[in-house]
């Protein structure tokens, strides 16, 4: 997230006690601890560096207290990110707390653990089912740093392959379905590729392979298939996808591969619908990304990429650094990072093993379908998402209602749960959705409450009382009441 720079009016804030008023915008540039006449007597600057230093106990319980009004991870249904692990992980992660993950030669057993992560992702993936099995992969911090490594070495190798050719190189493009999460769009920005969104339709939410080949030509550096759409949970068609597109290159001669965006579903599908072939099993499925920290379930800061071949992964991007003591080949965009979380993933993947996994997966799945059954019988809602896919419930208001989706949003927020609402991407755009992201933890019994808080949520906004909203008063789908709802929603991007 980028911060806004707050204009300070200079020495200020060491020189008058109690709050200022910002002149830009109401912001107290000072901080006046309640605790002050047991700690501390001084009000301390908000946006600058306090000139002296507090007490240890202050410190903390200032920043505590501010935290207080984030929202209560458990209650946050909005995101498929891991907030709750086993305490177990915890004190391994507290014990990593000093170790820099890049520190290889310092810390090689964590290097190690990356290793074997690396390899049991390649198994799960089916790399190891061709004879000569020969998957590279590394760690990142999430899946957007995996999908511009794996983007990057795409474009390196089309570009190579063009090169031997005597071919121009000018015009890269990448073809992706509009549902695809903001992270492919910087993608395609900061590294410049021309990015080539296919859209949705008002019954497609997701990839259309015909609709995606239309847009291939001898530029494109890869197709993306997502496993398991951010917007509805639904898997994209890639096995139907790399039929076609296998076709497609048998004909015109190119090389067009595939990436796998299984940011969620990389770490679901394998345990719950093995028989779904997506994954390297597909010869065109070059490289495959996966969130360590979604159902990978653990804590943020953690994604994989794997190529299935060392070939995939073209060497130049490598770099190799002899400053920390032995050679160490490095690819990624960050070098110093902790190294918790991939101690953490190894935990996990010892803890639960295969049917430890499938587990989780299957429960999320029952509470999901739990929530579906329960919300349905409301008979106000219709369900875009699909329980053989993602643990997630996403859905839309069947008719015209005096409120809409983010009215109920709203006022679920209001009992603490996060439910988001948002409109889904072009051209299905005026559908307006809200969505539920079952994870591990988000149990039956809670799932239940959340149930009966919607039942509670529709009845007051149906009742007199409350007054028409303003996106639903003028019928959802006009342009200004798009616009209204994009305003107050991330249109991309959720996450
Ligand atoms: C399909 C998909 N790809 C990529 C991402 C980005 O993942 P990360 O948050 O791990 O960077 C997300 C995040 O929700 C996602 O759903």
């Amino acid at each position: 997230m980028l911060a806004k720079q707050v204009k300070l009016k200079i020495d200020s804030c060491h020189e008058k006690s109690g709050e200022e008023a910002d002149p830009d915008g109401g912001i107290k540039q000072l901080l006046a601890p309640v605790y002050g006449s047991r700690y501390i007597n001084d009000p301390i600057p908000k946006y600058e560096l306090p000139s002296s230093s507090l007490p240890p106990l202050v410190a903390y319980q200032l920043v505590h207290d501010e935290l207080n009004l984030d929202g209560n991870p458990a209650l946050n249904l909005a995101t498929f990110v891991t907030t709750w692990m086993e305490p177990e992980a915890d004190r391994l992660m507290q014990e990593a707390l000093s170790k820099n993950y890049i520190d290889a030669d310092e810390y090689p057993q964590t290097v190690e653990l990356q290793n074997r992560c690396v390899n049991i992702l390649a198994n799960l993936f089916h790399a190891s089912d061709s004879a000569d099995f020969n998957s590279v992969g590394c760690a990142t911090v999430g899946s957007s740093e995996a999908i511009h490594l794996a983007g990057l070495a795409l474009k390196w190798n089309w570009r190579k392959r063009r090169n031997g050719e005597g071919l121009p190189t000018d015009k890269p493009n990448i073809v992706m379905g509009h549902n695809v999460q903001v992270c492919w769009e910087k993608f395609a920005r900061y590294f410049e590729v021309e990015p080539r969104y296919v859209p949705l339709s008002e019954n497609r939410y997701v990839l259309g392979v015909e609709e995606a080949l239309s847009m291939v030509d001898e530029n494109t550096i890869c197709v993306v298939g997502i496993l398991g759409s951010t917007y509805t949970g639904e898997y994209e068609p890639i096995e139907q996808l790399n039929q076609a597109l296998l076709e497609m290159n048998n004909k015109t001669g190119w090389d067009v591969p595939i990436h796998v965006d299984g940011a969620s579903g990389g770490f679901v599908a394998p345990f719950v619908s093995p028989e779904i072939r997506w994954d390297f099993r597909l010869p065109l499925v070059r490289s495959i990304n996966v969130s360590g920290h979604k159902y990978g379930l653990v804590y943020p800061g953690i994604g994989w990429v794997i190529w299935k071949d060392e070939s995939d992964l073209p060497e130049e991007l490598v770099f190799h650094v002899n400053y920390l003591g032995g050679d160490e080949p490095t690819f990624g965009l960050n070098f110093s990072r902790g190294a918790g979380c991939v101690i953490a993933q190894y935990y996990n993947f010892l803890r639960l093993g295969f049917q430890g996994y499938r587990e989780i997966m299957l429960g999320c799945q029952s509470v999901a379908k739990f929530l579906t059954d329960s919300i349905e019988q409301m008979g106000r809602f219709e369900f875009l998402s699909k329980q053989t896919d993602l643990p997630v419930v996403c859905l839309k208001l069947k008719n015209t209602h005096s409120y809409s989706v983010f009215d109920i949003s709203e006022e679920l927020r209001k009992r603490g749960w996060i439910v988001p609402a948002y409109t889904l991407a072009p051209n299905a755009e005026n559908i307006a959705v809200l969505r539920i992201v079952v994870r591990e933890g988000f149990s039956e019994d809670m799932a239940g409450l959340l149930v009966s808080d919607i039942k509670k949520v529709v009845t007051y906004l149906e009742s007199a009382s409350h007054p028409i909203s303003k996106v639903a008063e003028a019928g959802f789908a006009t342009p200004e009441t798009t616009k209204f709802a994009a305003g107050k929603t991330k249109t991309r991007g959720v996450c």
